[in-house]
């Protein structure tokens, strides 16, 4: 590092654009995690059973709100999860009383409890339409489910075979191409329009396929949309670091037991909130782009949500490598935080 490296930074509190924080002792155990850097998140409704209707998720953003520490100011933006089934009537009126942000996408057993999610697009094009119309962005998990198509491909064949055509149907939906891992998915939001955003995970900037894989299966870097070849992690990145505006920070940290990841059939998922915006910061310290991480963590995702950005600023100070903090202890077990593989040096002042 040059004398000249700057060691604190100042910016507005960051958000986290797509969040797991599931509910009970496990949403106890997160919620703090997460409040303690960013302001907002968007909280992704796959619990079980998934959240879908405007009711449930206001009961939802109230348990969210008691499970936070103390005077923690953190502001749940809720999503509804789409399932065929799913009433315009009851979306748009849990949209005009500021109950839900976004709504979520699965494709039906893409992930972690998408069962619900939809196999038919006809059967939603109503609900999309109204979304379209009141504005309300839809956030795509980005993955086929066909099983004939390979895993490593299922994004890139979703952007040609489902998203493409959606959004060509519908311009006028704002989409959210979520956590993506692919240089196929950089191209595409490239390309696109302002109603064309994509969030980028803490895991999908630093590993690949190898890191999963090579010298022994490691299940705490397992998760969906699973780490591709490097050159694609390389895509993703420059995508990040680059400050552009379609690209946002969502962590997409989703945390499992450690028995559910340590497992013949382990859980997909990353827990990264404890150490995201620190290793974020590492990262784009190490490319050079250390006044592009505002744009990233604190800008682009109000601006493209049509929200504000928040007023609040905060200091992140450089200093000794700090030790990794490994794992929480929940009340029913275990839970393994993300490990970039490399010391972390930055923390919020305060
Ligand atoms: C998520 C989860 O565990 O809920 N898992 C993951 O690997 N990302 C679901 C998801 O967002 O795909
Ligand atoms: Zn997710």
């Amino acid at each position: 590092m040059s004398a000249t490296a700057p060691t604190t930074l100042t910016l507005r509190r960051p958000d986290d654009w797509h969040l797991h924080l599931r509910d009970g002792n496990m949403l106890k155990a997160v919620a703090g995690e997460t409040a303690r850097d960013f302001a907002r998140a968007i909280v992704m409704p796959n619990l079980v059973p998934p959240v879908v209707r405007g009711e449930q998720a206001a009961a939802y953003a109230a348990r969210i709100r008691a499970a936070l520490p103390e005077g923690a100011a953190f502001t749940p933006l809720m999503t509804l999860y789409l399932t065929e089934e799913t009433d315009p009537a009851d979306l748009r009126a849990a949209a005009e009383a500021n109950i839900v942000q976004a709504v979520k996408l699965y494709p039906a057993g893409a992930t972690t409890n998408s069962a619900s999610g939809v196999r038919d697009f006809a059967k939603v094009r109503k609900v999309l339409e109204t979304m379209a119309e009141i504005g309300l962005p839809l956030c795509v998990h980005g993955e086929v489910t066909d099983p004939e198509v390979d895993i490593f491909d299922r994004e890139a064949v979703f952007i040609d075979t489902i998203l493409d055509p959606l959004r060509r149907d519908l311009p006028e939906l704002k989409v959210v191409l979520e956590h993506i891992t692919t240089r196929d998915a950089v191209e595409y939001v490239r390309a696109g329009d302002d109603n064309l955003g994509a969030t980028i995970t803490v895991q999908h900037l630093i590993i690949n396929r190898n890191h999963i894989l090579v010298g022994g299966i490691k299940p705490h870097y397992y998760c969906l949309p699973v780490a591709k070849r490097e050159e694609h992690r390389v895509a993703v990145r420059a995508a990040a670091v680059s400050g552009e505006k379609r690209f946002f920070f969502g962590s997409d940290s989703a945390p499992h037991l450690d028995p559910a990841k340590e497992s013949a059939c382990g859980c997909a998922g990353c827990f990264s909130s404890t150490i995201a915006l620190a290793a974020v910061t590492e990262v784009f310290e190490q490319d050079g782009a250390l006044d592009r991480l505002e744009a990233f963590m604190s800008l682009n995702g109000p601006a493209f949500y049509g929200l504000p950005a928040n007023e609040e600023r905060i200091t992140l100070v450089k200093g000794e490598a700090q030790a990794h903090p490994g794992k929480i202890a929940t009340p029913d077990g275990m839970l393994t935080i993300f490990d970039p593989g490399f010391p972390l040096h930055w923390r919020v002042e305060g």
